[in-house]
């Protein structure tokens, strides 16, 4: 299981380098995937949102940050119910990840730095 991030799908302007490592990670999934094909290893990616540890100063009480018990739980859910998912993305994710499939990227891109509390 790798661990990549929202931000590996819409860039936060503070972490410009970690958007980039997460982006790396993403596309690094996808071709071990395709590498590992026909072996018995299986590489899903695990796209957290913002949650709350101690990732960053500030982010255990982030109030945009979801609480750690909530994520995990919604994590073992997914694992669980999609036995066979390359990616586990709980729900408050799917707006960073899926914002270029549907076409509201840039307003995607605009709220998120909007909100983030770390750049005002
Ligand atoms: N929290 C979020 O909002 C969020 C969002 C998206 C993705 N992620 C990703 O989720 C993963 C886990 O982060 P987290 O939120 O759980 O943060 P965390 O609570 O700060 O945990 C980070 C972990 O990485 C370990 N670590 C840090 N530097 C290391 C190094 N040089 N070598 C080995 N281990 C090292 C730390 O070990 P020690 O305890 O020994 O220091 C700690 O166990 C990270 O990949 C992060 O990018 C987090």
């Amino acid at each position: 299981m790798t661990v990549s991030s929202g931000l590996a799908f819409a860039p936060l302007r503070v972490t410009p380098t970690y958007n980039a490592t997460k982006a790396a990670i993403h596309m690094l999934s996808e071709s071990l995937r395709l590498q590992l094909e026909g072996s018995t290893v299986r590489v899903v990616e695990l796209e957290p949102p913002a949650v709350r540890t101690a990732l960053m100063p500030g982010h255990e009480t982030n109030e945009f940050a979801m609480p750690l018990d909530d994520f995990v739980s919604e994590v073992i859910g997914l694992i669980d119910a999609q036995p066979g998912a390359t990616e586990i993305q709980v729900e408050s994710v799917k707006f960073l990840r899926y914002g270029e499939a549907r076409g509201d990227y840039t307003q995607v891109v605009a709220t998120l730095n909007r909100l983030d509390p770390h750049a005002h």
